[in-house]
Order: C-alpha cells, then structure tokens, then sequence
C-alpha cells in the first residue's frame, strides 16, 4: 500500500469561546473512534481557559493552532478532508458569514468553504443573540454556501439547550466523518 493510500483523512476542528468547549475531548474521542486524524484550531478568545489545552494536544498529539504561521513557515497541519465548528459562537458565525478573515479560525473557515470542503456547524447561541437579525442572515447565507448545521443549542438548560447534552458527534455526521 503507498503512503498516501495509507493515511488516515484528517478533520480540522474549529473550536471558538463558549462554555461548552470545556468538553471538546469528546468531539476528539469520537473523530479518533471513527479511525480521523484530528487537528484543533482554536479563536484567540478560546485559547482563554474554555477548555484544557494541554489536554487537548496530548489527546490529538499536536500543537492547537491559534495565531497564524509566518511567511515561510510550513504548514503544520495537511490540508483537511472535513472540518467540524464545535462550539460555533455568534462572534464567529457572523464574522465568517461576512468574510471576516481576523483569526486564524475564520481564514481557515473563509478558504475551506471555497475549496468545497465539508464542513459542519455546531452553535452555541443563547436564545437573544440568536434572535438578532444579522445572525438569521449569516445562517442563511452559510447554508447557501453548503455548510451544513446542527440544531440550535443555547447553552444553559431551559434556554434552547433544555439541559440536553451537546450532541457532539452529530458533528462528525454531518461533516461526513465515516
Ligand atoms: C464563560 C463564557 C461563556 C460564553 N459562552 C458563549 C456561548 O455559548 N456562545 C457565544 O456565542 N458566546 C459565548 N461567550 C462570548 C464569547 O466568548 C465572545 O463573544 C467572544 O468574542 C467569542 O470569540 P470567538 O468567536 O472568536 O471565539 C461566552 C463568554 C464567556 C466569558
């Protein structure tokens, strides 16, 4: 078997700031089950304590990329085969929409969606913010460029997220992580 017939397909997880990234290692354990490599890419803002980086890189076996690499540098992660957003913010979500490119996170969403990569979203949105109209617009706009979306989740039982469990591997269905 060649080498590139022998490599596992490779899922970039996009992971922004919201509470729930606290249980990211689940989204990892279940890509890994499912026989993927997993690179974790985080916003600066999630890099602020929502989950245990060093728990996370010893789990993928690489560093988590947050900053961008520098002119010359090689790229540290291969091109992905899917990318699954888990938590997705509001912040993010919007700015992506837009074509905002200011984190790493969001270059790398903007420049997979226009190579035609799969790629799923899992929101965390409290219930207000999802009710403003420019996040209507940026979900819509988001699905017209085939991003495909998980239900909505706010976060706190009672308010959308009902206390349900994030549901983390409908991420790995909806990227098509077989
Ligand atoms: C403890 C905490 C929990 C948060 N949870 C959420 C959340 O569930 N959803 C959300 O959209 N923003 C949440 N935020 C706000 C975001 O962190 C903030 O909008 C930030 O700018 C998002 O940055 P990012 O999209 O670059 O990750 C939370 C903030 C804090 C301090």
């Amino acid at each position: 078997m060649t080498e590139q017939a022998a490599r596992k397909p490779f899922l970039y997880v996009v992971v922004c700031a919201a509470g729930v990234a606290a249980d990211l290692s689940k989204l990892i354990t279940a890509a890994q089950e499912r026989d993927w490599e997993v690179g974790v890419i985080a916003t600066p803002a999630a890099m602020n304590g929502f989950f245990d980086t060093a728990a996370v890189e010893a789990q993928t076996g690489r560093p988590i990329r947050s900053a961008w690499r520098a002119p010359g540098e090689p790229r540290p992660f291969p091109a992905p085969d899917a990318v699954v957003v888990a938590p997705a913010t509001f912040n993010t979500l919007n700015k992506w929409a837009a074509g905002i490119a200011d984190t790493l996170a969001l270059g790398t969403l903007c420049e997979a969606a226009g190579l035609g990569v799969p790629i799923a979203v899992l929101p965390c949105v409290a219930e207000a913010l999802a009710a403003h109209p420019a996040y209507r617009e940026s979900l819509e706009r988001l699905r017209g460029m085939g991003v495909r979306f998980g239900e909505p989740y706010a976060g706190e039982p009672g308010k959308g997220g009902g206390g349900r469990e994030f549901g983390w591997e409908r991420g790995l269905d909806l990227a098509g992580c077989r």
